[in-house]
């Protein structure tokens, strides 16, 4: 079992990795929690894998209710608080209650929210069963819901009391999911960590690595775990794990989120900004090319055909522009990240990404 702290002062919480963890949920959440109701919030994919498993641990010390929404990118929608405060008014849930996230990023930023916001907020448990979840989302406190005019414009920093991280349940995801995550893990070796990368560089494909998914999601969880204890409110350090996104947001955008999955933008973004950074002398040359060797290794993309002129305009309502400079996350080279005060300039507008 491997263990992580989150060092914030009275807002402090402990992430536990480890295969099957999630078969002795109790023991943790018990360290952690001694109310009296618990409320699941889920989805309908992940709970009838999970959710029984948790629910006969949890009923032996608590009082447990859940909620079981549908599952996809449309249910993190403002319209869907009223029917999870519903749930927690019906079930007596006070103050003193708990509320557990048990699902992937949609599924954790908006039990988040709710949480956050319930009675001015109620405690919170991230238990992540997608690889993106588990080596991003799921820590840091970032929670937040989307509005028809974009993404996540709705939100807070609100961070759990414990993260529960069983790898064991990567092993039902749908491939798509997991080079999905694979995406996330490749930008914590290119920001802050070469020997991840070279790990990653030296498996041929992702079942080739899947036994030591447990050391790489901790390695992943370590670097966020240390960014977020720097600056826990994202004005600056934190930033870094933004490579690769400024370009993915603005792909996501450009295809009403349909296309590629978030991983695979955050890929492209990854490959392109290099390739930019590299001929203005930005990036150390040849970086963008071990950079999309690492994603044809996990059959993530790198280029998706869209002329760059066409993105900028949605790079430009990006909620992170502020006063239309661009704070750009650049290499130096794989494993040295750095926060570059750029403007649209910075995008060849002749180029297609
Ligand atoms: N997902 C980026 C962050 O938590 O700051």
């Amino acid at each position: 079992m491997m263990k992580l702290t989150v060092d914030l002062g009275a807002d402090s919480y402990p992430i536990y990795i480890e295969n099957h963890i999630l078969d002795h949920a109790l023991s943790y959440i018990r360290e952690v929690f001694s109310g009296k109701r618990i409320m699941i919030i889920s989805d309908d994919h992940v709970f009838p894998l999970y959710g029984k498993k948790l629910v006969e641990q949890l009923e032996e010390a608590y009082e447990c209710h859940h909620l079981v929404l549908p599952h996809g990118e449309a249910t993190k929608n403002f319209q869907s608080l009223p029917k999870i405060y519903s749930a927690l008014l019906e079930a007596g849930m006070t103050r003193s209650d708990l509320m557990i996230a048990l699902g992937g990023g949609v599924t954790g930023d908006l039990a988040g929210f709710a949480a956050s916001s319930y009675l001015r907020g109620i405690r919170l448990i991230q238990i992540p069963t997608s690889l993106l979840a588990q080596v991003d989302s799921s820590v840091g406190g970032k929670v937040a819901v989307d509005l028809p005019q974009g993404k996540n414009l709705v939100g807070a920093f609100f961070q759990p009391s414990l993260v529960l991280i069983d790898p064991a349940v990567l092993h039902t995801l749908d491939p798509r999911f997991v080079s999905d995550g694979m995406g996330e893990v490749i930008k914590y070796g290119c920001i802050k960590d070469i020997s991840l990368f070279e790990l990653l560089e030296s498996r041929a494909s992702f079942q080739d690595l899947k036994a030591d998914l447990p050391s790489v999601i901790h390695r992943c969880v370590d670097i966020k775990r240390r960014v977020v204890e720097t600056d826990p409110f994202d004005t600056g350090e934190r930033m870094l794990l933004n490579f690769g996104h400024t370009l993915a947001h603005a792909i996501e955008q450009y295809y009403h989120y349909g296309r590629e999955s978030h991983g695979e933008a955050v890929s492209i973004g990854m490959y392109q900004i290099c390739l930019l950074a590299e001929e203005q002398g930005l990036t150390v040359s040849g970086t963008a090319q071990r950079i999309k060797r690492v994603l044809d290794i996990y059959g993530l993309p790198h280029t998706c055909g869209i002329p760059l002129r066409e993105l900028t305009e949605a790079m430009g309502r990006d909620k992170k522009n502020l006063n239309n400079k661009q704070n750009l996350i650049l290499l130096k080279e794989i494993g040295d990240s750095y926060i570059y005060a750029g403007s649209a300039d910075f995008f060849r507008k002749d180029a297609t990404v």
